[in-house]
């Protein structure tokens, strides 16, 4: 069943409903309420909200992408975090939340989507395969932030993914 989701710029009032969805999305890392106000705010225009209007009326988040231009590079959106709720997996939101965030006026010049990974995660290798093949162009790897250099052994190891040059 295709849900009726409508994607938009976050909006400071988002910033909770993102912190309890970022919650509920494991392997994700929580970060506070203030860093996804700030999401919501500051990048609101690299960033994107899904939500899913029920017939009362009411509606609820049901997916995020928090996202920036790389400082000083700006042919580069970096993608923080993207999550889905379990309800509205499988339809290619993810997918679709990724493309809408291109299409801004502000990312007229984006050519290049970075992200970091850690190797178990399978749905977000998925996904980001997806947007290559989609964007008709490469996927690249490497090491951004390794276990023990950078986390004391208290993180898996963050694989920096970049995508691109792809044009539109
Ligand atoms: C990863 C996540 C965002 C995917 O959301 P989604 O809306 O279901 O993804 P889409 O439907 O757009 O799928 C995109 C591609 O990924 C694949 N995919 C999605 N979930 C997958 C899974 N669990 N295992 C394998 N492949 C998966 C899809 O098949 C699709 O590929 P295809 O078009 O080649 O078939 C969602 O599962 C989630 O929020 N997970 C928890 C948080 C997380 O790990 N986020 C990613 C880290 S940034």
């Amino acid at each position: 069943m295709s849900l009726a989701i409508e994607l938009q710029a976050p909006t400071a009032e988002d910033g909770m409903s993102v912190y309890e969805l970022v919650q509920n999305c494991p392997p994700l890392d929580t970060n506070s309420a203030y860093c996804n106000l700030l999401q919501c705010s500051h990048f609101a225009d690299t960033s994107v909200a899904a939500a899913l209007h029920g017939d009362d009326g009411e509606s609820q988040l049901v997916g995020f992408i928090s996202g920036y231009i790389l400082p000083g590079k700006p042919d580069t959106l970096f993608i923080w975090q993207v999550a889905v709720s379990d309800k509205a997996r499988g339809q290619g939101l993810a997918s679709k939340m990724i493309q809408h965030i291109l299409q801004r006026p502000n990312c007229a010049q984006v050519r290049f989507i970075e992200t970091t990974i850690t190797e178990s995660n399978g749905a977000s290798w998925a996904l980001f395969e997806r947007a290559a093949k989609s964007l008709n162009t490469e996927l690249n790897r490497s090491v951004m932030f390794e276990k023990q250099q950078h986390f004391k052994g208290e993180h898996d190891t963050e694989m920096l993914v970049r995508i691109g040059p792809f044009s539109r």
